[in-house]
Parts: C-alpha cells; structure tokens; sequence
C-alpha cells in the first residue's frame, strides 16, 4: 500500500435507495479517493432527524446506504466506515462547538434558508446547529481534506470560521482547518432532464434496481425538448440522456450518437435504450456485490461496529484535547 497523502472525512446522509446523482456525485469519488487518502466514511444518521418526520425507516436506511458503498467498493479494512450516532462524542464537541457560533452566522446560511423555505411547520433547533454538527463531524477526525458538491461550500467555509474562532477562544491549536475538494462530476439532473436528480423530486434513477426497472426509469427520462418527431435533428448538447452517455458510454458510442442524432440518424427511442444497456451494464458488478453482502447482514453489521471502534479511538483521542483546551474541570 502506497503511503496516504492526508485524511479525507464526508458524511452522507442515509436517504434509502441511492441513485445515479449519489453514485457519480458522491460515492464513486469516495472510492476512487481511498487510493491517496486515509478515508473516514460517516452515516450521517443524526443530520437525518433534522428532516424526517418519523423514523421508521432510519435503521434501514442506514443499513442500506452502508450496502451501497461497500457494495460501490468502499476497502473497510482500510477505510473507516461508521454510523454517526454511534460516536457519541460527535454531539460533545457540537455542544463545545455551538458557543464560538454566533446565531446570525447560522440563520444566514442559504442551506438553512432553503430548509427553512421547504419545511415551515418543522424549523427546529437541529436545523439551525446543523452545520455545527457537521463542522463537529469533520474537526473530531482532524480531517483535512472534505470532498463536497458545491451546495455544501457554505458549510466548509463555516468549519473555517469555527475552527479559527475555537483555536483563538481557547488558545489552542487544537483543531484543524479542513479544506474543501469539489466533486469533479458536473451535477446529475433527473429523469426530468431539469431539476438536479433528487428523492424528493421522484426524478431519480436508483442504482440498485433491477435492471427492468432500470429500463423503464431510463425510457421515461426526458431528451432535447426540441426534438419533437423521430425525423428532427436532435442537439446533444442539451440532451441530459447524452449528458449521463458520457459518463456511462464507451467512448466510441458516445462519438455515434454525437453525429447520429444531430443529423436523425438515431432516434430518442434508440438512444435511450443504449443508454439503458450500457448503464446496466456498468452497474452489474455493484449489483452483483450488493446482492451477496445483503445476504450476509451480520457481516455488515460487524462492519459498521469495527469502523464504530476506530472512529471513537480518534474522537476521544481529540475530546481529551478539547476539554484540556477548554479548560472543563
Ligand atoms: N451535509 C452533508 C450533506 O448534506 C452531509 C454531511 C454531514 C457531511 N456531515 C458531513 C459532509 C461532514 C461532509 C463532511 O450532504
């Protein structure tokens, strides 16, 4: 193993049924960072309360969501994949944390605002400190680099400002300040082929469906607006179908479809189903290890409580530093 270069922390949150804007938006990059990096890997169970209405379905999603990055090729020999709730020191720093916040810094957060916008009857305090505890989420692991889309900038700029105002407060050095790596994929849009692909917009494609399902979702997405009957040249260029093509298609088809559809030569229809044969395709292999690690639950139980184990060693290790720092008796 070629030495790390530094350590990477994110935390997803464990929304159920992952699909394709998470997979080329957040976990392809995860694993593909695991070559360069030390990686700490968090479920972010707690960020989810701060939104759901019941949680019936937390623990599975939780569950699920651990299936589809080891599944997606997450090493967690290596890696240290983890259950937020289950280091409890998390939620002592966030305390620690949320005294050298001032108030205004978080209701200003255009993340709040959108919140705040999409559930007006449900405005809790755990909204408002959210970005405390993800800014505790990322200083507990001494992390330095935290890969993101760019909605979460705000977020790391706060992390900052936190640590700055902590280290100064205390007279410390006792945190570090984590930059910020942009995920390379430009943002995925829905089937829709408008809105960013999202759950809560039933725009997505699930990566773990089977391949029929798949199909159906890929045959209903959206293509050149313009494009009217099967005998109009069609624009790639603004086709969202020949946007995900490039990513998922091998390079020689990408180049077909570039020529064929501007001059009518393949048809949406076509198109669309290539595109679905080549996304099952590149989505077998997960799939097929989805499918052997969710027969063994124990297994990836026990997954989760090693990567538990190693994460609460380096909490603890920074908790004893900042209540030193801090000065509590
Ligand atoms: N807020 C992030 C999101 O919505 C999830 C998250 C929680 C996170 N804690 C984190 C990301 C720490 C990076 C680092 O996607």
């Amino acid at each position: 193993m070629t030495p790390k270069i530094g350590r990477v922390f994110s935390g997803i949150r464990p929304t159920g049924h992952s699909h394709l804007g998470n997979y080329l938006g957040a976990i392809k990059n995860y694993v593909a960072l695991q070559d360069e990096y030390e990686c700490v890997y968090c479920i972010v169970d707690l960020h989810a309360l701060t939104t759901v209405e019941d949680t019936l379905d937390l623990r599975q999603n939780t569950y699920e969501m651990a299936l589809d990055l080891l599944a997606a090729g997450i090493r967690p020999e290596e890696t240290i994949l983890f259950v937020q709730s289950h280091v409890p020191q998390v939620t002592e720093l966030h305390t620690i944390l949320s005294m050298v916040t001032p108030l205004g810094k978080l209701t200003d957060l255009p993340t709040f605002k959108e919140k705040a916008r999409q559930q007006p009857h449900n405005i809790n305090y755990g909204l408002v400190g959210y970005p405390v505890l993800m800014a505790a989420d990322i200083v507990l692991y001494k992390s330095d680099v935290v890969p993101v889309g760019v909605d979460q900038a705000p977020h790391i700029e706060f992390t900052r400002e936190v640590v700055r105002s902590f280290n100064y407060r205390y007279n410390a050095n006792v945190l570090i300040e984590p930059q910020m790596k942009n995920t390379e994929t430009p943002k995925v849009l829905g089937i829709d082929g408008k809105e960013k692909m999202s759950k809560s917009l039933a725009n997505q494609i699930e990566i773990a469906a089977t391949p029929e399902a798949t199909r159906q979702r890929v045959m209903m997405m959206v293509t050149d607006p313009q494009r009217v009957k099967r005998t109009d040249p069609g624009n790639p260029d603004i086709c969202n179908v020949f946007s995900l093509h490039k990513i998922i298609t091998p390079a020689g088809d990408v180049a077909m479809i570039n020529i064929e559809c501007r001059r009518a030569g393949i048809g949406c229809v076509d198109c669309k189903k290539l595109f679905a044969g080549n996304l099952n395709k590149a989505l077998e292999p997960f799939r097929a290890k989805r499918g052997e690690l969710a027969a063994k639950p124990a297994h990836v139980h026990a997954v989760l409580e090693d990567g538990a184990a190693r994460a609460r060693a380096i909490a603890e290790k920074t908790m004893v530093e900042v209540r030193e720092a801090v000065q509590l008796p």
